[in-house]
């Protein structure tokens, strides 16, 4: 029976002592506050027992990782139509890059980089009558948790800032695939972005990608074959241009945000979070990639 305790304890006692952690986002100035010492991993086994080290309780702007919730949400609204607007094949390229839009016409290649996160948008604010409460209601749903927020001062020092997503769903537009005005597409955008949570949060919410679409209450959100889709696409598009390197070190379908979250699965066993706000060049949180290498190589525990 493996110590998962243990394991944790060991990874959060090797973080603490690293120096070298990466820099914090700053192109967002709110999530520049942030302390870059902190450290938090928490991990949930199917049968819901959890294990936890470090600031696995404090709440952080888990950004890009929300792109999986949107994206399971609108494959709920409108089923396999969602793939006629975005693409499921790897980018190679940085999350917020737009070259590859305009080379392909507007479709862009996965609904995890920015652009395409932004299509998933534009679909909820279409088919949910009150979005942002929708959504943040399907999300406290999956966790069986009302206390989950959006972050508001995050979500607004974003829309101050983000000329790139601003410019990304002006050329959507541009290319007939974004239905609704770009401000509202982007502030649903930006608050979905800002939603906080904890390690732990983050390991009750993704509960149902390792558990066949149901959620810790046996509630069912996805069919089995959606929660394949997705978890595929998180394991070939989750860290951008570094997600051969995730697949390669750790093994796990997972997705990074730029807040310093890292979730990441292996169906029917365990659902882990970490969080670490400095990052690696490709925007990944750095300790959190080494951390999670650390656990699936001392586990023997990967999907391969
Ligand atoms: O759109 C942005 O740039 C951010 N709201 C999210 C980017 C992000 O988290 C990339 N992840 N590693």
């Amino acid at each position: 029976m493996i110590n998962f305790q243990s394991i944790l304890a060991s990874i959060n006692e090797a973080a603490s002592t690293e120096n070298d952690r990466g820099k914090i986002a700053d192109y967002i100035p709110e999530l520049a506050k942030v302390n870059v010492n902190n450290f938090g991993i928490h991990l949930q086994d199917i049968h819901q027992n959890s294990f936890s080290a470090g600031n696995a309780d404090e709440r952080f702007s888990i950004q890009s990782i929300s792109k999986v919730l949107s994206l399971s949400m609108a494959l709920g609204q409108i089923g396999e139509k969602v793939w006629k607007r975005v693409d499921v094949e790897p980018s190679g390229d940085p999350f917020n890059h737009l070259s590859l839009l305009e080379l392909e016409n507007g479709i862009p290649r996965n609904p995890l980089i920015n652009p395409g996160a932004i299509v998933i948008a534009d679909i909820l604010v279409s088919q949910l009558e009150y979005p942002k409460k929708d959504f943040l209601t399907f999300v406290r749903n999956i966790a069986n948790d009302d206390t989950i927020d959006y972050d508001i001062d995050v979500a607004e020092s974003e829309k101050r800032t983000g000329f790139r997503n601003f410019a990304a769903a002006n050329l959507l537009k541009s290319y007939g695939n974004l239905d609704n005005e770009v401000e509202v597409v982007l502030d649903f955008y930006f608050h979905q972005c800002s939603l906080a949570m904890s390690c732990a949060q983050l390991t009750s919410t993704f509960f149902m990608f390792m558990n066949n679409g149901k959620c810790r209450r046996e509630n069912i959100f996805l069919t089995i074959s959606q929660v394949k889709r997705i978890n595929a696409i998180m394991l070939t598009c989750g860290f951008y241009d570094e997600a051969g390197e995730f697949a390669f070190e750790v093994g796990l379908p997972g997705k990074s945000g730029v807040g310093g979250g890292i979730v990441a699965l292996l169906p029917n066993k365990f659902c882990v979070a970490t969080w670490s706000p400095g990052l690696n060049p490709k925007g990944n949180s750095k300790l959190g990639m080494l951390a999670l290498e650390k656990l699936t190589t001392e586990t023997e525990l990967s999907i391969f």
